[in-house]
C-alpha cells in the first residue's frame, strides 16, 4: 500500500496541475482543468465545481479533529502527518474535497497551496469522488505482457469507464496502477488495495460484475471480507480495522526462489 507517482494521465507537480500557489487558492479556473478531456481522467471545471463543499458539519469535524490530533502526535514535526491525514479526509469523502484540503492546512499549520501540491502528486490521493469499489489493473511490465494490458482493454470496455472514472452507480472506478510488489502473481488486480491474484480477462470482468451486483468476495491474499473505499482509506491514514493478519499472506510463487536458494545452498554474500 504505497503512494506512487502516477504515469497515466496524471501530471508531475502542482505547476503542471493549475495551482495558484501565489494565492494558496489551490485549484485554478484555467487551462490546465480546462482540458480535461485531452488529459483523461482529470476532472472537468464544472466537476470541480460540483465537488467544492463549505466545510464540515460540527460532528463530522469533531470527529475528524480528534482522529487528525491523534495521527499528528505520532510525529515529531505537525507538516510530517500530511500524507496520512489526506487518507484520512478522503476515508471521509471519497477524495480528497476541497473541504479536505482546507482541514489539512489548518491543522498542519500549512498553506492549502502547500497541502494541494502534495495531495495532486501522488495518484492515491483522488480529486473526484471514487466508487465503493476501487480496481486496480497492473499495467505495469511484467503484469502488461502476462495479459494486464489486455484486461485493462476489456475490462474498461464492459464496464464503459476509463482510467480514474466511476461507473454511474458509483459502485466501481476503475485505475490503471503501475507495480504493485506482486508480480509473481502476475497478471494482478487490487480492490481497495487487496490482491486479487492470476487474472484473465473474464475473471476481471466478472469480479466487476459481482461487485457491482454487491456479492461479497474475497481477495486472494488478506481479510476474508472487502473493506469499501472509504474504509481502506482509513487504515492508510494509521487507524486500523484489526483485520491485517487476516487470511493467507503470502505463499506459493513468492516462495519458489528461497525454496531453490536453500535446495542449492545459495546464500546472499557477505557485506
Ligand atoms: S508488474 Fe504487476 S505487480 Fe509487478
Amino acid at each position: 500500500m504505497s503512494s506512487s507517482k502516477g504515469p497515466a494521465g496524471r501530471s508531475a507537480n502542482a505547476a503542471d496541475e493549475g495551482l495558484d500557489a501565489s494565492t494558496g487558492t489551490g485549484l485554478t479556473g484555467g487551462s490546465a482543468l480546462g482540458t480535461s478531456t485531452a488529459l483523461g481522467g482529470e476532472p472537468s471545471n464544472e466537476e470541480v465545481s460540483a465537488t467544492v463543499t463549505k466545510g464540515y458539519a460540527p460532528e463530522v469535524r469533531e470527529r475528524l479533529e480528534r482522529d487528525a490530533k491523534e495521527i499528528i502526535g505520532r510525529y515529531p514535526k505537525p507538516r510530517s502527518a500530511l500524507l496520512p491525514l489526506l487518507h484520512l479526509v478522503q476515508s471521509e469523502d471519497g477524495y480528497v474535497s476541497d473541504d479536505g484540503h482546507e482541514f489539512c492546512a489548518e491543522m498542519l499549520g500549512l498553506s492549502k497551496a502547500e497541502v494541494v501540491g502534495v495531495s495532486t502528486f501522488y495518484t492515491m490521493y483522488k480529486r473526484k469522488p471514487m466508487g465503493q469499489y476501487h480496481v486496480g489493473v497492473c499495467i505495469n511490465t511484467l503484469c502488461a505482457v502476462m495479459g494486464g494490458d489486455q484486461i485493462w482493454d476489456e475490462l474498461s470496455e464492459h464496464a464503459g469507464v476509463g482510467h480514474d472514472e466511476t461507473t454511474p452507480d458509483g459502485k466501481v472506478s476503475l485505475e490503471r496502477l503501475e507495480c504493485n510488489a506482486a508480480c509473481d502473481f502476475a497478471p494482478v488486480m487490487m480492490v481497495n488495495w487487496e490482491f486479487f491474484d492470476n487474472q484473465t480477462p473474464a475473471s476481471a470482468k466478472q469480479l466487476v460484475d459481482d461487485l457491482r451486483d454487491g456479492k461479497e468476495l474475497s481477495p486472494t491474499r488478506g481479510p476474508k471480507k472487502l473493506c469499501t473505499f472509504k474504509e481502506a482509506s482509513r487504515v492508510l491514514a494509521g487507524l486500523p480495522d484489526g483485520l491485517a493478519g487476516d487470511g493467507p499472506s503470502a505463499n506459493g510463487a513468492s516462495l519458489e526462489g528461497l525454496k531453490i536458494a536453500k535446495a542449492k545452498g545459495w546464500k546472499a554474500p557477505e557485506a
